[in-house]
């Protein structure tokens, strides 16, 4: 089974292409960052452009590169939300045009369904498990059953663990995107040196909160006479670490209550942008080490939004015959939770 991919949610106009054998036969990331970062952020109407003048060449590449032709697809799977309209519907518009003009089946997939499942395409891992989803905009802890089958387990109270990390960057002067900058200045920072909160922890949930730990960040560097380098390094370490262990403390709580539902073993699986770092891999590698629990972390590079992740969940839906049809219609939220239902009906 080969599967082309189109993914375009927010600032990276990306293609692959994945066999049913979990081979990436390419995947090709044009990344938007020089357009965004004079304005410190993603401008949404800036991605969407970009991604219009950029897919179709992506495109092309991807099934250059991986030797392919059109003919030799059995499915063609782009992000269908949630993310940024503009990019989503350019993306999915280009997807369907694919599916129409080659007469192939068109999966709209979830594209925290696609950071989900990246597990799988990096490693031998079988369902049941439990996964920490960590991105810019999302922050939650789930049950894993299979393909659209998700038990969420808690979620953020308010911004995501990503969303910190850039806004900690912001506060810091750090460049975008904040958090490779936060992990780089933190390299040489001290953690023990700001007692920042640790929102949440020892709770009986599953849930997050991260915006008393900007908040803190903030306080601290106001309360400082000038910024300094070493200033910088100390927050950005003592934030770091402060966000690993609420992550840690709430994975803990989310493993036992895995352990109640599914039994003594299991997988923590952590996908999602934030999961590229080495100071989060480290600590929930240790906590599974003291559970028990196989701990599973997809390489950086698919950790961070890539192509491939989605064409390996068009692999999942197709091998399951869960396909769309040309009506599908781009969604700015979709909850995974939610994807549950649509099987069911
Ligand atoms: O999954 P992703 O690429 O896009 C979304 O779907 O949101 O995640 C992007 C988020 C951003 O907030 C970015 O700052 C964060 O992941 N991120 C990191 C690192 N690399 C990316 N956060 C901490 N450490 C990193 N090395
Ligand atoms: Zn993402």
């Amino acid at each position: 089974m080969i599967v082309l991919g189109i993914e375009s949610s927010c600032d990276e106009t990306a293609a692959a292409v994945v066999d049913g054998d979990r081979r990436i036969l390419s995947n090709i990331i044009f990344s938007q960052l020089e357009e965004h970062r004079p304005y410190g952020g993603v401008v949404p109407e800036i991605a969407a452009r970009s991604h219009l003048d950029h897919i179709d060449g992506i495109v092309e590449r991807a099934i250059n590169e991986a030797g392919v032709t059109f003919s030799d697809l059995d499915g063609i799977a782009a992000t269908g939300g949630p993310g940024l309209i503009g990019g989503v519907l350019v993306g999915m518009m280009t997807a369907k045009a694919i599916a129409l003009v080659h007469n192939l089946p068109l999966i709209a997939v979830n594209h925290l369904e696609g950071h989900a499942l990246s597990a799988r395409l990096a490693a031998d891992v079988s369902f049941p498990y439990l996964l920490l989803l960590v991105s810019g905009g999302h922050c939650e802890l789930l049950a894993v059953e299979g393909p659209g089958q998700y038990t969420r387990y808690g979620g953020t109270l308010d911004d995501a663990v990503g969303e910190a990390f850039d806004k900690t960057a912001k506060l810091l002067g750090l460049p975008y995107p904040g958090g490779p900058s936060v992990e780089k200045a933190a390299r040489n920072g001290d953690p023990r040196r700001f007692a920042f909160p640790r929102p949440m922890r020892g709770r009986d949930d599953c849930d997050f909160s991260f915006s008393g730990l900007k908040t803190a960040v903030s306080r601290t560097i106001a309360n400082l006479d000038t910024l300094s380098e070493s200033d910088v390094a100390d927050a950005a370490a003592s934030f770091q670490i402060a966000a690993a262990e609420v992550l840690v403390d709430r994975a803990q709580h989310a493993i036992d209550r895995f352990r109640l539902e599914h039994g003594p073993n299991g997988t923590l699986v952590v996908a999602g942008g934030v999961a590229a770092n080495g100071t989060i891999r480290e600590s929930l590698t240790a906590l599974a080490a003291e559970t028990g629990f196989r701990f599973v972390a997809p390489p950086p590079a698919l950790c961070t939004d890539n192509a491939a992740m989605i064409a390996w969940a068009g692999v999942e839906r197709l091998g399951l015959g869960l396909t769309d049809d040309l009506s599908f219609i781009p969604r700015p939220r979709w909850p995974l939770a939610e994807l549950k239902q649509r099987i069911a009906s």
